[in-house]
């Protein structure tokens, strides 16, 4: 394994090591794999795929006071690691664009950006995706499910990120819109079964809440 890597993932499960929101070093380790998977298929660059899916994470504005804090908090670390500066560029424009954000992020241009991006979405979804969507709601302090709250249908990020939902409500706000936006076909391919399992999930999910099953 290059050095860069192994200061990666050293640097970043330091950095991960008691978070409950879902974003532990488990998650950043599931997205580094999912995207060495898809840039195989893809024929993208593995170390740079690698690397910022390692980094993906680091320098989200969720953990940090602002974008730009999170921005140069991963910069600065970059700037001491011995690659070239042309794949630092390139390691920074895929992990500026890997972000949600409630769909308010600019989209990747490069396949790097793509792959990470695919690689992190995955993991939103399957049987991962259904746990850390109920990670994230308890933490936040949202509800289970509340039968008369529907689901947003338009949202600011500010919304997206604060508002109040329901783990439940979250499923259509955004888990059910990941598929079609998968960026490589690869990624898309990965996404069919996992989204199909949500559905599964939410089906046997009302009939329990119901009392039919
Ligand atoms: P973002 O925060 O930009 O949506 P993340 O990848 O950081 O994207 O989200 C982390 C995980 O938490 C994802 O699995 C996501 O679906 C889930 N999540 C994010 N917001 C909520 C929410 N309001 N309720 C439930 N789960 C959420
Ligand atoms: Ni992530």
């Amino acid at each position: 394994m290059s050095e860069v890597i192994i200061n990666a993932e050293k640097w970043v499960k330091s950095l991960f090591a008691s978070d409950t929101t879902g974003h532990d070093w488990y998650h950043t380790d599931r997205v580094r794999k999912n995207a060495l998977t898809i840039a195989r298929q893809e024929n993208a660059d593995l170390i740079i795929c690698e690397l910022a899916a390692l980094l993906h994470d680091a320098g989200d504005d969720k953990f940090h006071n602002s974008e730009e804090a999170g921005r140069l908090f991963v910069m600065q670390w970059l700037e001491k690691q011995s690659i070239t500066r042309d794949d630092k560029i390139k390691v920074m424009e895929a992990i500026d664009t890997v972000s949600f954000k409630g769909g308010f992020n600019r989209p990747p241009e490069h396949i790097e950006g793509k792959v990470v991006q695919d690689a992190d979405r995955l993991d939103a979804l399957g049987a991962i995706g259904v746990a850390r969507c109920f990670m994230f709601a308890g933490n936040k302090g949202d509800a289970m499910h509340i039968p008369d709250k529907k689901p947003r249908e338009e949202m600011t990020k500010e919304d997206y990120r604060n508002g109040e939902s329901t783990a439940i409500n979250h499923f259509y706000e955004k888990l059910l819109t990941l598929t079609s936006s998968m960026k490589t076909k690869t990624g898309y391919k990965m996404a069919e079964e996992r989204h199909a399992f949500l559905k599964t999930f939410l089906d046997q999910f009302y009939e329990e809440w119901s009392g039919k099953k």
